[in-house]
């Protein structure tokens, strides 16, 4: 993680958050390439979801009526048990000691659950991950409202109006990607558990009883998905929620976890959320959330199938899974480590970089006229400092698919090399069939 972490910040990917000021815990900024990867892999989610006819997109506000999140359940139940070291003071999560370090510098490498075997710690309180502010300017309670800690409940409330705008019938869905904020007790692990992430979330609208079908297709989906851009598959696996540790909406869960360098962990959720929603929905709003059949006469609430991904945990997912080290020859004979972004070439944050192999002979020119060419459709770098093997480094280190490189049999017959980042082949091809060439490899 530590290499991810350096690499992350040397070449643009994350950021700390508010780092001149010692950082804001639990938030991150997305630098030049990382807000290309957190886009692309959003964008291959969006197309994934809203390319097929059963499914709608929206974007509902973050903020939204505090009623809502009576309805869901979060105001009650959306709490994790929080102890204080009464010596320290450093808080915890009380059901996740077994990691978690001593936060004393006075103890270094001890264990917080050998503090709390000593008897340091106070009784574990509930405390709720949701953010609170006041709408208008006064701060009194009957303004508060809460920043949203999933999207998912805009979905619901909206189920109806998307129903009849796009007049679709169950089976459909609703997609949406935005922001979530959970004010977790302890952050970790990079931008695994933070305090403000985005999530993908799509609710899928079904007729009792065809639940547990569809529930098997999206799970299926959504780990094809994965698999498509090139993430590893040994690397991905299911975990089914125990009945006794099922959400209390949900009748089945399923869990998709990526095997982390600290462990597996879970980058995507497939719920069969019942009619809990929409019948909680109804019955705190006492509006009729549901759908009437006009062929059969029907009227029924739908169940929901839920996929719910975080977008930051997947992109870190992403990341990880690139990264690697490997032995490479240089130009001189010898062999070097080179770092590598196995990035599929839909998430790579640059498709090209395109370089003069000197700068003469009117090479500069053709290279930059080029990247002008490349770039009418996707992002592309131009770079003409230093040995080009250290060139193709840098860009193996930022994860760019393909080099395109201009030399002196350019000028004679208009042909350039174009190498490949994981194989290091190279292979000359006309100027002018490099977009048939791109549109090929990476798509429109
Ligand atoms: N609507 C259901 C729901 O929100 P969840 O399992 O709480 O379910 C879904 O969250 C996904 O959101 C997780 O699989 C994870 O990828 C992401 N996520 C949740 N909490 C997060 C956090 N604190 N930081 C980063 N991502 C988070």
């Amino acid at each position: 993680m530590d290499k991810i972490v350096s690499l992350s910040k040397r070449r643009g990917y994350v950021f700390q958050s508010s780092e001149i000021y010692g950082g804001l815990n639990g938030c991150w900024d997305y630098g030049p390439l990382g807000v290309e990867l957190l886009r692309n892999i959003k964008e291959q989610w969006w197309q994934s979801m809203t390319s097929r006819e059963d499914v709608e997109g929206i974007d509902a506000a973050i903020l939204m009526h505090p009623r809502v999140w009576e309805a869901s359940g979060h105001v009650a139940n959306f709490t994790d048990p929080m102890v204080d070291c009464r010596e320290c003071k450093a808080r915890f999560r009380a059901d996740q000691l077994d990691d978690a370090p001593c936060g004393s510098p006075a103890y270094k490498g001890r264990k917080a659950a050998k503090c709390q075997a000593e008897g340091k710690f106070t009784e574990a309180r509930q405390f709720n991950l949701m953010f609170r502010t006041f709408v208008g300017p006064v701060e009194d309670s009957s303004g508060a409202v809460y920043l949203r800690p999933e999207t998912a409940q805009g979905i619901f409330v909206n189920f109806l109006n998307v129903q009849s705008a796009s007049r679709q019938k169950p089976p459909f869905g609703i997609a949406q990607i935005g922001k979530a904020f959970r004010n977790e007790i302890n952050t970790k692990n990079f931008l695994f558990r933070t305090r403000e992430f985005e999530q993908m979330e799509m609710q899928f609208f079904v007729k009792p009883g065809t639940d547990e079908k569809w529930f098997a297709y999206w799970k299926e989906q959504r780990l094809a998905w994965f698999h498509g851009l090139g993430m590893t598959p040994e690397k991905l696996q299911f975990h089914r929620h125990e009945p006794d540790k099922l959400a209390h909406y949900a009748k089945d869960a399923y869990d998709i976890e990526y095997a982390f360098p600290f462990g597996w962990g879970e980058i995507e959720g497939i719920h069969n959320r019942t009619d809990y929603d929409l019948s909680r929905h109804e019955e705190f709003s006492g509006k009729s959330m549901k759908y009437f059949d006009e062929q059969s006469k029907e009227k029924y609430t739908p169940f929901i199938v839920e996929t719910s991904a975080g977008a930051s945990r997947s992109f870190m997912a992403f990341l990880v899974d690139a990264y690697r080290e490997e032995e490479a020859p240089t130009a001189d004979g010898r062999t070097e480590t080179r770092v590598v972004l196995g990035l599929h070439p839909k998430l790579a944050p640059v498709k090209a970089a395109v370089f003069p192999l000197v700068n003469r002979d009117g090479m500069q020119e053709i290279a930059q006229n080029i990247t002008a060419g490349i770039r009418r459709r996707h992002r592309v770098f131009y770079d003409d400092s230093g040995a080009v093997g250290r060139r193709y480094r840098r860009q193996d280190e930022a994860g760019t698919p393909f080099c395109v490189t201009v030399d002196s049999q350019t000028l004679q017959d208009r042909t350039v090399t174009v190498r490949e980042r994981d194989s290091m082949q190279q292979e000359r091809i006309g100027m002018d069939g490099l977009e048939r060439f791109f549109g090929e490899k990476i798509g429109g």
